[in-house]
């Protein structure tokens, strides 16, 4: 089948509560991952982020609508674990998702559940933790790691399994600066590599490497677009309780102050390279 996307959500409804028809914690979303895209949402607390999360592996399946993974219907419970394979979903706190007591231990379990021979789950879980930058701490014991270390091992554990997009949802959400920089960029590389990406955030300056930008408010999605087009929307973003991130603010000041800066940079990189060509350097 051509044209097939690698996450397609298509009308989505997820309520917690069957009982009461109208309280949906995510409602008619619509959207859809390629391979090798790297799609952030962002949103507040409550705002249902999480929720898609889990819809996006089958964890939960819709109330209404339809959720796809490479072409296979999320509510065919057949398709439950060819599902988990091609998504996996790393969550916000390191220590729910650590299982094994040393770090190769914890990589190889989902590979060795999925009966995978030895030397294969080896070989996988070795590739797992060099890509992770965790190699040479596969000996180590996972509860002296640090909550950046952690997070990255249990990437790891996704990674073994070989699959084709990882969920994270807001995964630094629990680290300090330099446990999210660790994380963001081995999201970057995977990317880099191929791995399609959806990174849920309120970090907004986590947006800025994004090919898609999602925004969700009271579980619709409320604009989507690339980093620029969503960050130039300052207004929309502060009403549903988002932030744009320092480099914009920067600039929007500044050119409130008269600084001719043209366009909106998003990274420092952009900005620098504006300073430089206002300076005439
Ligand atoms: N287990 C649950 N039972 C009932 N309501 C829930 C549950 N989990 C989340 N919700 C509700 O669903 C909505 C969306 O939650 P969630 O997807 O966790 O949002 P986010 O991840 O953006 O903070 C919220 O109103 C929340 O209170
Ligand atoms: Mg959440």
């Amino acid at each position: 089948m051509e044209n097939k996307h690698l996450l397609d959500f298509q009308n989505v409804f997820y309520t917690y509560d069957e009982e009461d028809k109208d309280s949906f914690a995510v409602k008619d979303i619509s959207f859809t991952v390629d391979k090798g895209e790297y799609v952030v949402i962002l949103g507040h607390n409550g705002s249902g982020k999480s929720t898609i999360a889990k819809l996006s592996n089958s964890i939960f399946v819709p109330s209404e609508g339809k959720v796809f993974v490479d072409g296979m219907d999320t509510a065919d419970e057949k398709n439950e674990f060819k599902i988990r394979e091609k998504v996996g979903v790393v969550f916000q706190n390191p220590d729910n998702q650590i299982v094994a007591s040393i770090v190769e231990e914890d990589v190889a379990f989902g590979p060795e559940n999925l009966g995978i021979p030895p030397k294969t789950i080896r070989e996988r879980v070795d590739n797992a933790l060099k890509a992770v930058g965790m190699y040479d701490y596969r000996l180590h014991e996972t509860h002296r790691l640090s909550g950046g270390q952690k997070q990255r091992v249990a990437i790891a554990g996704m990674i073994a399994m070989l699959p084709e997009c990882i969920v994270f949802d807001e995964p630094t959400a629990m680290l300090d600066p330099r446990g999210r920089r660790e994380v963001i960029n081995t999201a970057r590389k995977l990317n880099s590599e191929g791995m399609s990406i959806v990174l849920i955030t309120h970090f907004m300056e986590e947006a800025v490497f994004a090919d898609k930008v999602i925004v969700v408010d009271g579980g619709r999605i409320l604009a989507e677009g690339t980093p620029r087009e969503i960050f130039s929307k300052t207004e929309m973003l502060i009403s549903c309780g988002l932030d744009v991130p320092d480099t914009v603010k920067l600039s929007l000041l500044l050119k409130e102050k008269g600084v001719p800066i043209e366009g909106l940079p998003l990274t420092e990189e952009e900005l620098t390279e504006e300073y430089l060509r206002i300076l005439n350097l």
